[in-house]
């Protein structure tokens, strides 16, 4: 089969090639998939680049151990194991799993879910690691509920543009933050406000929010923490753009200070599971998935 190969970490145009490779082949708890989409998003740049540092301990120290890049799909399942009951041959799945970017992939059932109907297999392959990153923020971590006032900084990435439309589900008033050029693509997904960080400081607007969720984190701490209500939740989704120790401060610092504030300062990893999956699916007809 074709695949994408990365030998070593670095930056995309050096160290990935199309080339030629075996098919995976599934063992008794898998399923193969012929991948229709591989969906990209930052998490990818991260685990080509090798940085920061910390993804390593995932991705293997000294060069990436998966080989094939690439973690969200969707495609038509072409094989299952004797212990696979969910999926059969044919079935269109949609999913997050290792080694997405070749021709197949095999993924465990728990990372699998029935496509949605109403969305095409190249909508659905942007879903699963982003719109999981942002339910799992918001309804496990931020435990948002109707009526809070809830600001999402990078309302206009992968992860913030889910995190708009499933924070407005969820019956919150959402202030997006993006740059200019996608202001009304942020309203259009269904956010309250919008702030043009080219233009204003949320930081300094004098606005309080129940919850701030931070996908980019180019702002000090008492600047967030400044703008959220004094029992209100931080959650900061980012970490990237410090390097080396200050990348661990950076990583460390709220939780450490959390015990000692009546604000809550979260950080979290989003395990992409099935069940919520499925969750994703059943919402499918009201998220607009964005493809960059
Ligand atoms: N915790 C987890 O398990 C988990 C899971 C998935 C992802 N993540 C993390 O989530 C983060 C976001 O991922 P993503 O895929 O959404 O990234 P992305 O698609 O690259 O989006 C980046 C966002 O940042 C915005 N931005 C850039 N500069 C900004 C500024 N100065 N002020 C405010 N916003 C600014 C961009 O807005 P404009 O384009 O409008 O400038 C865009 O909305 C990444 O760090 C990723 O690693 C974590």
């Amino acid at each position: 089969m074709k695949a994408i190969i990365q030998d070593e970490y670095g930056a995309p145009d050096e160290v990935l090639e199309l080339r030629e490779i075996d098919a995976p082949v599934v063992n008794d708890d898998q399923v193969l998939v012929r991948v229709h989409a591989a969906g990209l998003h930052a998490g990818d740049c991260f685990t080509v680049r090798g940085a920061p540092f910390p993804v390593r301990m995932v991705t293997g120290l000294l060069k990436p151990k998966y080989g094939v890049p690439g973690y969200d799909v969707a495609g038509r399942v072409e094989e299952v194991g004797c212990n696979v009951k969910r999926f059969q041959p044919g079935d269109e799945v949609f999913g997050a799993c290792t080694g997405t970017c070749a021709e197949y992939v095999c993924a465990t059932e728990d990372e699998l879910a029935h496509k949605p109907a109403k969305l095409t297999l190249e909508e659905a392959a942007v879903i699963p690691t982003s719109a999981l990153a942002a339910l799992h923020a918001l309804r496990d971590v931020g435990k948002v509920w109707s009526g809070q006032k809830v600001l999402i900084n990078g309302a206009s990435g992968g992860v913030g543009t889910f995190a708009v439309q499933i924070a407005r589900s969820f019956g919150a008033e959402v202030t997006g933050v993006c740059s200019t050029r996608n202001v009304d693509s942020v309203y259009s997904i269904g956010a309250d406000h919008v702030i043009d960080y080219t233009r204003d400081d949320f930081t300094q607007a004098g606005q309080h929010y129940d919850l701030i969720f931070d996908n980019v984190e180019n702002r000090a701490l008492t600047d967030c923490r400044r703008a959220l209500a004094p029992d209100g939740t931080l959650i900061l989704n980012s970490g990237s753009g410090a390097q080396g120790f200050r990348f661990l401060v950076r990583l460390l610092k709220p939780l450490v200070l959390s015990p000692f504030l009546r604000q809550n300062l979260r950080r979290y990893i989003s395990v992409p599971n099935h069940a919520d999956l499925v969750v994703l699916k059943e919402v499918s007809g009201t998220l607009i998935p964005r493809i960059f």
